[in-house]
């Protein structure tokens, strides 16, 4: 009931938004809902399973690998089929000629959709020859394998393994190579799970806990999202930035190490966003953003909603869209973002001012589970029961107004304990809130146009609070909220 009048208050407080006329109307944190426990976070889907088979039998592994691991089945497709002639060994046929040539490449037939959001890449052949066809070696020649994790298997009437996985290594060099396996016809499944489990992969992301100690002042780790995709863990918030002051404060931002903006239909300043990272030195892929699109008219028309922020951004695709908070017609554009996800616009989908009660009614309706929640959240309102219950869906929990929002921040950069912890560690009082923020879990995006600010704010991997000292912050939770989302 409150929600929906909320959602309403919303609504009518919508043109006053930059104003911020309308006063606190909602209290999420408070509820005592406790997360379904059946639910365990979604398998993460940075897991390939490429293979290349011409009569099944390594088809019927990298399935069963799939089956296992939750990753993409990719079949690599010869443009040019194998016939059974093709396959007649020692007869001097297609195959053999191949496999006695150093410079023959088949040619595949199509690719990897977004083969960046792949972490780690199963990769499945038939022996010829004691080696991996050469279709293979196509494959490792057609990608950038810089980061990722290879992990050879192949089938064989009887041959071994051997140096058929090794002699790809060059191929991509900058992979890191992990042992294969060989397998023979009919394996079972059982088989495939003992080996998967052998090599202690991580299948599912925990979306609470970020490498911190990988972080470095101007440079923030990231947070493997449920679609995939690497997400920096700070970024800039850029609510109530426009014009010249905007692009200038992205800039300084991508200066300093931000690799993750914030934006926002709403924020009337996209297009300024997007001529801001094409002006920069940063290549785009390099560079997260996110935007969101608002109730009303977006929500009604939300295939033309996607595509004015892709127009205004002008970044080629975007990473993450938003629903700016529910309202009328918000899973119709969900669905709409969905679509924009199947075809290549969009990378990853969440939600924003999405509490307990919205979002299992939400999930159940739509088909991809949003990896994102960005809330109000901050010392005065933590939303002690939001967070887990949004990470134990596997989403990642997003703070705006880290520092308590406008209006507010004096008030709590100057809170005796955390001014306190930050004289003890010689850092800044908003260095402490957001290394808080972190440890609990929950990623920020603190919003600011001055340069020496933004620099503080991704310079937070130097110190760590300890569990005294989060507990000393938990405890100035108010649950006061400062906005009326
Ligand atoms: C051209 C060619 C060469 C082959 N060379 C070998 C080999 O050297 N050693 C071996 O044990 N099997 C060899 N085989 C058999 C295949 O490796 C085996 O049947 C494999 O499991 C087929 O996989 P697929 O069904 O996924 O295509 C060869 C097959 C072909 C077509």
């Amino acid at each position: 009931m409150k929600k929906k009048f909320m959602f309403f208050i919303a609504t009518l407080c919508s043109l006053a938004f930059a104003l911020s006329a309308c006063d606190r109307a909602g209290d999420n944190g408070g509820t005592q809902l406790v997360p379904p426990q059946n639910d365990s976070p979604t398998a993460v889907s940075n897991m390939l399973v490429a293979y290349f088979s011409c009569t099944g039998t390594t088809k019927g592994v990298a399935e069963h690998i799939e089956a296992k691991t939750g990753g993409t089945l990719y079949e690599i497709v010869p443009e040019i089929p194998y016939t059974e002639a093709d396959l007649a060994y020692y007869t001097g046929g297609r195959a053999d000629k191949e496999q006695a040539d150093s410079s023959a490449r088949p040619a595949i037939s199509g690719s990897v959709e977004n083969m960046e959001k792949y972490k780690v890449v199963f990769l499945g052949y038939p022996i010829w020859h004691g080696q991996a066809p050469k279709i293979i070696y196509t494959f490792l020649e057609s990608y950038d394998f810089s980061g990722k994790t290879i992990i050879p298997f192949c089938t064989s009437g009887s041959s071994g393994i051997g140096s058929s996985a090794t002699n790809l290594h060059s191929l991509a060099a900058s992979a890191t190579w992990l042992d294969g396996r060989r397998f023979p016809s009919g394996t079972s499944q059982s088989a495939v799970d003992e080996w998967v489990d052998s090599l202690g992969l991580k299948f599912t992301s925990d979306v609470s806990v970020f490498d911190l100690n990988s972080g470095e002042n101007g440079h923030a780790p990231t947070v493997t999202l449920n679609s995939g995709y690497e997400m920096p863990i700070l970024g800039l918030g850029t609510y109530s930035l426009t014009g010249e002051t905007c692009k200038a404060s992205v800039k300084a931002a991508l200066e300093s190490g931000v690799r993750l903006i914030d934006t926002a239909h709403m924020y009337g300043n996209e297009r300024e966003i997007g001529e801001a990272i094409r002006e920069s030195n940063v290549p785009r892929e390099e560079i997260f953003v996110i935007t969101k699109i608002y109730p009303g008219e977006q929500y009604s028309h939300p295939e033309e909603a996607i595509q004015e922020s892709l127009d205004k951004l002008n970044i080629g695709y975007i990473d993450m869209m938003l629903l700016h908070h529910p309202g009328a017609n918000d899973v119709k554009a969900y669905k709409a973002m969905e679509k924009a996800v199947a075809d290549g616009k969009i990378r990853s989908l969440g939600l924003s001012n999405w509490y307990i009660e919205e979002i299992d009614d939400f999930i159940s309706q739509v088909d991809i589970r949003p990896a994102l929640v960005q809330n109000e959240i901050h010392p005065y309102y933590q939303e002690q029961a939001v967070v887990p219950y949004m990470h134990n869906l596997g989403i990642v929990v997003q703070a705006w107004y880290p520092f308590g929002g406008r209006g507010h921040t004096g008030e709590l950069l100057s809170d005796e304990t955390i001014v306190k912890i930050a004289e003890a560690h010689n850092v800044t009082a908003a260095q402490v809130i957001l290394r808080w923020h972190l440890q609990r879990g929950v990623v920020a995006i603190p919003g600011s146009s001055n340069p020496a600010h933004i620099l503080e704010n991704i310079s937070v991997f130097g110190f760590s609070l300890s569990s005294e000292e989060m507990n000393e912050i938990a405890a100035l939770d108010r649950d006061e909220k400062h906005d009326w989302y």
